[in-house]
């Protein structure tokens, strides 16, 4: 079979070393890369690196080797193009069309997906206009990542540093297997909680849970695929950031209750993979509780923690149109109480786990059964919690209409 065909644009700002890496891992898995940088990322990596690293022949001039007509052959060729890093100059001609390289005459005859990974300085990420090209590229069915916030060129930080290579490689993969399926989670807000909270007793020692985060972690890489926005609430996961979500740090009940309602506030969906704590300890000890001698340990005193999913369910009713998804994790009767867990929450969609032997917390592989308020019952077999991902993305559309 042949490879499939990705063509990796790169424009010129100082992250364009990090395409190197995104480079080695399209071709390492499989893909035929082909390098279009512009002139000017030239700057920073020269052609030579490009054309060693892809084994294929680099210009960035439409006037090379004009006999192949590449300014068109390129892009019609292409089963991806992915622009990492995407300047605000290279956002701007892509949205108004410009051609004036291979690599912007290759986005105009490119009919495949095309994934812009931008990078720049804060102020200039921000701009209404290059906030205004951005949306356009979206409405047009490109997937544009969100970039990561974190140290940028200088001694500067904050939004608008290149997400790393790894991610920017999922999301490639991810697009890739979808093929021609349009981005449908464009222009929608997505709120994903993932992980487990952590309830403190003192200092050093807390009440926690088994969840890995890598359900809610899938949901999000899917859904940026999907061309979401995504705001990913993770609790103690210790998971990478998936390129294109704005990751918000919780580590309580509390603190995630907090930062779940407020980026529900202008949400389509929110999900709830989070597994959070039913109670916290009453009282927390501002110093490490210490043995003493001969007594027995003092016992815990538990309180209550918000319910955050119902609580959701019940805000929901002054946004028109939000869909808020649950997960429960079930030992007995799993359809049974998932059901009565459905109608006690008043979700949209319930994603009902089967906690047995082979579905351990923390694994790749996943199986649910996913119920919906209207009756609907949704079996997902055994596999990658992608695929649940997937499946729940596809219910959640159908709701969003
Ligand atoms: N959840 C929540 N806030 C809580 C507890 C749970 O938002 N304080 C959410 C979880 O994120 C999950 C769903 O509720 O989406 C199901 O949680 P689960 O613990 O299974 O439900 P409970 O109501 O606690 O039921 P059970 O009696 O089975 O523990």
């Amino acid at each position: 079979m042949d490879k499939p065909k990705v063509v990796l644009g790169v424009s010129g700002g100082i992250a364009a070393y990090k395409a190197c890496e995104l480079l080695r891992q399209l071709t390492e898995s499989g893909h035929d890369v082909r390098v279009v940088p512009t002139d000017s990322s030239l700057h920073f990596v020269g052609a030579a690196t490009w054309s060693a690293l892809s084994g294929n022949p680099v210009s960035a001039e439409v006037w090379d080797a004009v006999h192949e007509v590449p300014h068109v052959r390129i892009g019609q060729a292409a089963d991806l193009v992915v622009v990492a890093p995407a300047t605000a100059d290279m956002l701007a001609k892509a949205a108004h069309g410009l051609a004036d390289d291979l690599l912007t005459n290759t986005l105009l005859t490119a009919r495949c997906p095309v994934v812009f990974a931008p990078a720049m300085h804060t102020e200039m990420w921000e701009h209404p206009a290059t906030q205004e090209n951005v949306a356009t590229l979206r409405r047009r069915g490109a997937v544009v990542i969100e970039p990561a916030v974190g140290r940028l060129t200088g001694a500067d930080t904050g939004k608008g540093r290149l997400p790393d290579p790894d991610e920017i490689f999922e999301v490639c993969r991810r697009v890739l297997a979808r093929g021609a399926a349009e981005p449908d989670l464009a222009g929608r807000h997505v709120v994903i909680s993932a992980g487990g909270t952590r309830e403190p007793l003192d200092p050093v020692r807390y009440l926690g849970n088994r969840s890995s985060g890598k359900q809610g972690y899938a949901l999000a890489r899917t859904a940026v695929a999907r061309g979401a926005r995504v705001t990913l609430v993770e609790a103690n996961t210790g998971l990478p950031d998936p390129a294109g979500a704005d990751v918000v740090r919780a580590g309580t009940a509390t603190q995630l209750r907090e930062a779940v309602l407020k980026a529900a506030a202008d949400a389509d969906v929110v999900v709830m993979a989070a597994a959070v704590a039913d109670f916290r300890p009453a009282t927390y000890a501002s110093g490490k509780i210490k043995k003493k001698d001969g007594q027995e340990p003092a016992p815990v005193e538990l309180v209550r923690n918000p319910d955050i999913l119902a609580e959701l369910a019940t805000e929901r009713r002054g946004r028109p149109g939000q869909v808020v998804v649950g997960f429960a994790a079930e030992t007995d009767d799993v359809l049974a109480n998932g059901r009565d867990k459905l109608r006690r929450k008043g979700c949209d969609l319930l994603v009902v786990n089967e906690v047995g032997e082979r579905k351990t917390f923390g694994s790749e592989e996943n199986e649910a059964v996913v119920l919906d308020a209207d009756g609907g019952e949704t079996p997902v077999p055994y596999g990658p919690k992608e695929a649940l991902a997937d499946t729940v993305w596809d219910l959640v559309t159908r709701r969003l209409g």
